[in-house]
């Protein structure tokens, strides 16, 4: 689906990434940890065409997207939730959730998709008039990724979606995640919050410092000693 081949991303005078490649096969849960501030935000960014590398490539379904406009590669099936979620506070959960749906196949599709997230997230049904802003932490997350939905996806891109949410909420967050990749859709996350990550995750990437430092199927990087030394508390 998705193959980042020796980014380099720079903010401004600062060099973020340096060199980082990855891979994220189709219908794969992939995720990418590490410390805050280790250049996950930047590789996101870079993904969706916000920050352009200074030198490598993104090839996405095949395609060199390195310098596709944004709008593009969101046409072609590709959609980011951004950390800290994005979304219209004072508009209702409805609104939000068609707000999502801005393009022209996404508007065709716009009831059957609304549908299927009232069906995936039914607390978000039974809350369709309230506004935004007084839903939980765990159902404002849950919107966001509802949202992203609506644009009719099949790559999805998380930004530290556990940030900020109790551990059973978080559960329940993946558990909606791997129902969504049943549907077909491939799934990238970025976390600084691992535990629950690892187990749901089929291939992690360690970044630190703006390099990988390992590449394992999940199974294997729990079990890594430095992983549950630096990651895990273990
Ligand atoms: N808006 C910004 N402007 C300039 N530098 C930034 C900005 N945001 C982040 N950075 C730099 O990029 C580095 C990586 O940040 P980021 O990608 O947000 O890391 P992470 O998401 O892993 O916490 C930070 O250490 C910081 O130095
Ligand atoms: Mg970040």
């Amino acid at each position: 689906m998705l193959r980042v081949e020796d980014l380099y991303v720079d903010r401004g005078s600062i060099n973020v990434l340096h060199g980082v490649s990855i891979k994220v096969e189709k219908g794969s849960i992939t995720c990418v940890i590490g410390p805050n501030g280790a250049g996950k935000t930047t590789l996101l960014l870079s993904i969706v065409g916000i920050l352009p590398p200074r030198k490598g490539r993104n090839i996405f379904k095949g395609k060199d997207i390195t310098f596709l406009p944004s709008y593009k590669r969101v046409e072609m099936g590709m959609s980011l939730v951004p950390e800290g979620r994005g979304l219209f506070q004072g508009k209702t959960v409805e609104e939000n959730l068609l707000s999502g749906a801005f393009r022209k196949e996404a508007r065709l599709k716009c009831r059957d998709n609304l549908d299927r997230v009232y069906s995936l997230f039914p607390i978000l049904k039974e809350r369709r008039k309230q506004l935004a802003s007084s839903l939980s932490g765990g159902e404002q997350q849950m919107l966001a990724v509802a949202r992203a939905l609506m644009s009719n996806l099949d790559f999805l891109m998380l930004d530290e979606p556990s940030l900020g949410l109790a551990p059973i909420i978080v559960s329940k967050l993946y558990d909606t995640v791997k129902s969504i990749r049943e549907e077909g859709v491939t799934v990238l996350v970025v976390e600084q919050n691992v535990h629950q990550i690892l187990r749901v995750a089929d291939f992690g990437y360690v970044l630190e410092n703006g390099r990988i430092v390992h590449a394992d199927p999940c199974d294997k990087l729990i079990e890594a000693p430095e992983i549950k030394s630096a990651y895990l508390g273990l």
